[in-house]
C-alpha cells in the first residue's frame, strides 16, 4: 500500500511579541503562573496588516519555493477565526502563492480540531488521485477578551503542510481514534472578535476527549502505548499537553514522564518513560495558541529537535472545543533531519518586535470595520500584508 503523509512544513507567525512576565506585572499576578502554571512565555501577536491570511500565504510559500506546484490541485485553509463569512481564506492565498485555476481551494472549521480534519481529508484526496499532493494551511490568531484568564493564553501562528504520496517527512497510519461531543466549553459568536470559554469545562472536556479518542484509537486496531515513542499534543498553553500525559498515562498504565521543563526531565522518577513532551513545547511556549496550527507547530518543534526520530511513530492528539478530537499516528521517515529547521523558526521568532502592554492593550482593542473603505500602516516584514478594506472587501499584497 502506498505511503501517504506530510511531505514538507513549514510555521510562520506574527510580527509582535508580548512578554508575558511584562503581562504578569501589569494584571499584578505572579510571573510563575504563566511561565510555570500555564507553561508560556510569550505570545505572538500580529501587526494591523497581518491577519490568518498574510500568516498562512508566508507559511506556505517556502513550501510552495521548494517543492513547486506539480500535482497541486487541492488547498484546504482551516481556522477558526476566520475573516469571512462566505469566501474561504485560501482563494486569497492561493491568488497570492500565484497558483493556477485548477486547484480547489476550500475552508474548514472546527476550533482547533480542523487542521487534522484537512489533514485526512487532504490524504484521502491524494489516495482517491494518486500523484496529487495537497496543501493544507491551518492558520489562526487566537483572542480572548483583555483582562480575562483566557488572555495570557492568546497567540497567533500558521503551519503550512504539503501532504502527498511517499512524504519525506512522517507517514499518517490508517487508524485513528475520533470522538466528538457536543459541549460548550469554548466558542465565538458570528458577533464577537473574542472567544467565550469555560475554562475549567474546557480542561475537563479535553481529557475526556483524549482518552475517548485513545480507546477509539486502540479499538480501530492502532498501536499499544508502548508501541508509541514520541506524544504530540494540541496546546492551547504548553502545560495543558502534561496534563494530557498524565491523563493517559493514567489511563493506559504506562510511565509516561510529563516533564515539560529540562529541570523537570532532570528530576523525573527512574523507569519515566521520556516522549519528548518538552521538545513538541519548544515553539508553543514562544508563538502561545494558535489554534488549528497549534498541534502541527508542535510537530515542527520534535521534527527540528530531536536527532533520533528516524523511523519512530509519533501520537498527535488533535482537540477542538465543541469538541471534536483525533488521536492520530505517523511514523518518521528516514530523511526527515534534511528539513531541520530550527534556526530559521528561531529567528523568526527572535525577530518578532516587542510590544508593551499598553501598546498591545491598543491594538487588542482595535478592529478595523468591514463597512468603510481603510488603509492599513505598513508594518509587517512579512511576504504579504493585508492592505485594507476596500468596497467592503479585504484586499491583500505581496510585499516581497
Ligand atoms: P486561571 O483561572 O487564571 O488559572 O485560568 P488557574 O488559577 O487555574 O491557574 C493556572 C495554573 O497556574 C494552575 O495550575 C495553578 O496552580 C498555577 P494547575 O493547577 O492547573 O496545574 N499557578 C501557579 N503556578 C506557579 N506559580 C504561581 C501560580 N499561580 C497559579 N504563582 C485557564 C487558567 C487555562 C482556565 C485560562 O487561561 C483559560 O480560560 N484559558 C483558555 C481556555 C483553554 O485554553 N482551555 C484549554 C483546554 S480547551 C482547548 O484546548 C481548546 C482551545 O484551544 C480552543 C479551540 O479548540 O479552538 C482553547
Amino acid at each position: 500500500m502506498t505511503s501517504i503523509g506530510i511531505h514538507d512544513l513549514e510555521l510562520a507567525t506574527a510580527h509582535h511579541v508580548v512578554e508575558l512576565d511584562r503581562l504578569a506585572e501589569y494584571a499584578g499576578v505572579d510571573p510563575a503562573k504563566y511561565r510555570l502554571g500555564l507553561g508560556q512565555d510569550q505570545m505572538s501577536f500580529p501587526a494591523p496588516d497581518e491577519d490568518i491570511i498574510t500568516m498562512g500565504a508566508s507559511a506556505a510559500l517556502p513550501v510552495i519555493e521548494r517543492n513547486g506546484i506539480d500535482g497541486i490541485r487541492t488547498l484546504i485553509f482551516a481556522t477558526e477565526s476566520g475573516v469571512d463569512q462566505s469566501k474561504a481564506a485560501g482563494v486569497s492565498v492561493h491568488r497570492l502563492l500565484g497558483l493556477p485555476p485548477q486547484v480547489r481551494v476550500t475552508e474548514f472549521k472546527q476550533a482547533c480540531y480542523s487542521g487534522t480534519a484537512a489533514l485526512q481529508a487532504a490524504i484521502g484526496i491524494v489516495s482517491r488521485f494518486p500523484g496529487e499532493r495537497v496543501l493544507v494551511i491551518t492558520s489562526d490568531v487566537a483572542r480572548y477578551a483583555l483582562d480575562s484568564p483566557g488572555e495570557p493564553t492568546q497567540g497567533a501562528g500558521a503551519v503550512a503542510m504539503l501532504v502527498g504520496e511517499n512524504p519525506a517527512l512522517v507517514e499518517i497510519e490508517r487508524a485513528a481514534g475520533i470522538f466528538t461531543a457536543d459541549v460548550d466549553d469554548f466558542w465565538r459568536p458570528n458577533d464577537s472578535t473574542t472567544a467565550v470559554v469555560d475554562g475549567a469545562l474546557s480542561m475537563s472536556a479535553y481529557l475526556d476527549a483524549l482518552t475517548g479518542s485513545w480507546d477509539d484509537l486502540r479499538a480501530q486496531g492502532g498501536p499499544e502505548i508502548d508501541q508509541i515513542d514520541r506524544m504530540l499534543y494540541h496546546q492551547p498553553f504548553t502545560k495543558m499537553a502534561k496534563k494530557g500525559q498524565q491523563r493517559l498515562a493514567e489511563h493506559t498504565g504506562a510511565p509516561l514522564s510529563a516533564a515539560l521543563t529540562r529541570e523537570e526531565q532532570a528530576a523525573a522518577p527512574a523507569g519515566a518513560r521520556d516522549t519528548g513532551l518538552f521538545t513538541g513545547s519548544i515553539y508553543n511556549r514562544r508563538l502561545g495558541n494558535s489554534y488549528t496550527a497549534s498541534l502541527y507547530a508542535a510537530l515542527a518543534a520534535l521534527l527540528d529537535h530531536d536527532t533520533e526520530l528516524a523511523g519512530r511513530r509519533i501520537g498527535m492528539f488533535s482537540y477542538g472545543s465543541g469538541s471534536v478530537s483525533e488521536f492520530l499516528t505517523g511514523v518518521v521517515q528516514p530523511g526527515y533531519a534534511e528539513h531541520g529547521a530550527a534556526s530559521r523558526v528561531e529567528a523568526a521568532l527572535d525577530a518578532r518586535v516587542p510590544l508593551e502592554v499598553a501598546e498591545y492593550r491598543e491594538l487588542h482593542a482595535r478592529v478595523l470595520p468591514s463597512t468603510e473603505d481603510a488603509q492599513t500602516p505598513r508594518v509587517t516584514r512579512a511576504p504579504f500584508r493585508f492592505a485594507g478594506v476596500h468596497g467592503q472587501a479585504r484586499q491583500y499584497e505581496r510585499t516581497a
